[in-house]
């Protein structure tokens, strides 16, 4: 059965299609970046209404990219929620309608699973079952994963998620829109000198809180000559204590569980010196751990594809709702 997968909870727009034997078929991202870069954030309605303008191309050259048929499509999968409603809902009613006139199965697909299985479209995907670590622009999550459907919060960020830190910390330091990939180049220019703190390292649980490095950030950025050089030594010292402060909740997760085997997904992990922070513990834990290539840590269609195809493979499916969710626990 091959799927289509539709990703429209944000600024990107994904299609992919994917097919449990043969894998990723085809996919195609487009990024809505540039638009929002000149208002300094993602503005929701221009998000929807870019959905709209870019979603049913996107979808058009993806099918013949891949040499197939509408016909041989057997399910399509769509981002239900969370995210921005109007972006959704571009994704559901379009994925639910295409699915209704097609006379095949549509499934909502919760965001967080999809980057959750993100690492599942490589060559050596990991065995189920493994810690995850969920770090994305809205989510910081910590989630036990026992097969396909079977997830378990460990913990979760109690304010802002590692992403949305990194984006508004690169706005203080007057980086662009989205901040993470530049703040993490303005930190390769800089040295860790400025002590930032590890929050909620000094307690235990699982849990995250991330505005405090923000306040840190502008403090310390308010009371230093702020030459270039001292921007990317802010820039490198944030960097570090997310680094730092996500691999000890890691090992604590991993000796909480007794599972030795690590997923790290979302935006985030795309970041190098996260990922060799983390491998690095996963060395000394000596613990598998798996990350989706860069291009499947930020959102796109392919990771909504693959979720989707394991649910429908399960025999679930929906009614004819357009079911979109804002906020949706996973
Ligand atoms: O998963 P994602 O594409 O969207 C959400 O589901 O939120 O994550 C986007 C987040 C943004 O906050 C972005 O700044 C961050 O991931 N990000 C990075 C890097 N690449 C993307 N943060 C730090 N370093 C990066 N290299
Ligand atoms: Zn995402």
């Amino acid at each position: 059965m091959y799927v289509l997968g539709i990703e429209t909870s944000c600024d990107e727009t994904g299609v992919a299609i994917y097919h449990p034997e043969r894998g990723l078929i085809c996919h195609h991202l487009y990024s809505q970046v540039d638009m929002h870069n000149e208002y300094g954030g993602v503005v929701p309605e221009l998000a929807s209404r870019d959905h709209i303008r870019k979603l049913i191309p996107l979808i058009k050259q993806t099918l013949q990219e891949s040499g197939l048929e509408k016909s041989d499509i057997g399910g399509i999968a769509y981002t239900a929620g969370p995210g921005l409603m109007g972006a959704l809902l571009v994704g559901a009613a379009t994925a639910r309608s295409l699915a209704w006139a097609w006379g095949i199965p549509a499934i909502a697909v919760h965001h967080m699973e999809g980057h959750l299985l993100a690492p599942m479209l490589e060559d050596n995907p990991p065995a189920f079952p493994f810690v995850a670590l969920l770090i994305s622009g809205g989510h910081t999550l910590l989630v036990q994963v026992e097969g396909i459907g079977r997830y378990q919060l460990l913990g979760e960020s109690l304010d802002d998620a590692a992403g949305e830190a990194f984006d508004k910390t690169a706005k203080l330091l007057g980086l662009g829109y989205p901040g993470g990939p530049k703040l993490a180049e303005l930190a390769e220019q800089g040295k860790p000198t400025f002590k930032f703190p590890r929050p909620m390292t000094d307690r235990p649980g699982l849990d995250f809180s991330f505005s405090g490095l923000k306040t840190f950030t502008l403090n310390t950025f308010n009371n230093s000559p702020k030459t270039d050089q001292d921007k990317a030594d802010i820039a490198a010292a944030f960097q570090q204590a997310v680094a730092e402060t996500l691999s000890i909740k890691c090992r604590r997760a991993i000796k909480q569980t007794g599972i030795k085997r690590l997923v790290v997904a979302g935006g985030v992990s795309a970041n190098k010196q996260i990922r060799a922070a983390l491998s690095a513990l996963a060395a000394l834990e000596k613990s598998e751990i798996y990350f989706p290539r860069s291009e499947f840590c930020t959102d796109n269609g392919a990771m909504i594809a693959y979720a989707g195809c394991q649910r429908l493979l399960r025999g679930e499916q929906q009614n004819l709702e357009i079911f979109a969710r804002p906020r949706w626990p996973m």
